[in-house]
């Protein structure tokens, strides 16, 4: 069932409990799709998150990125494993785009448990769900002078 995993075993029954817990905070009056999410990090603490909506649907957020956002507003920013949970019957439920890039962020070596409702479950590592990303490496990477290819008026101006 499982794919690969640098969790123990208490590690991962941990996160798969605590993902299915953080769904019940899940405010998603609009959507009516529960989500919820643990996450550990590399020092062995746990933060969980759920999606909170909005009536302006864009400013809603993710599961997955409540939880990166407590952990990294408390300090942490490197990530063990992310266990995401959802009623999903048939499906494991799996990232959005928007999460992918927010985990490799900070952790493209992170496992991602990807659950049914029923507890079952697919692993992958961020690296796997989001090939050849775009990471804060590229941006320390050599590349031409923007001003002689995009003139952005305002700083020297
Ligand atoms: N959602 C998550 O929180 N995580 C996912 O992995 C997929 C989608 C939320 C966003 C929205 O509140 C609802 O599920 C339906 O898209």
């Amino acid at each position: 069932m499982s794919h690969k995993t640098n969790c123990s075993k208490e590690e991962e029954a941990l996160l798969l409990e605590k993902c299915q817990e953080a769904k019940r905070h899940s405010y998603s009056p609009y959507s009516h799709f529960p989500v919820g999410a643990a996450l550990l990090t590399k020092e062995g603490k746990l933060y969980t998150g759920c999606n909170v909506e909005n009536a302006a649907y864009p400013t809603s957020l993710c599961a997955e990125r409540t939880a990166i956002v407590k952990a990294v507003s408390e300090g942490h920013r490197e990530f063990k494993a992310i266990a995401i949970s959802s009623n999903l019957t048939d499906s494991f439920i799996s990232p959005c785009g928007g999460c992918r890039q927010m985990m490799a962020e900070f952790s493209l070596d992170m496992t991602v448990y990807m659950t049914k409702a029923d507890g079952s479950f697919l692993t992958r590592t961020v690296d796997e769900l989001l090939p050849f990303a775009f990471t804060p490496v590229r941006m320390k990477e050599n590349r031409l002078d923007d001003a002689s290819t995009c003139p952005n008026p305002g700083r020297d101006s």
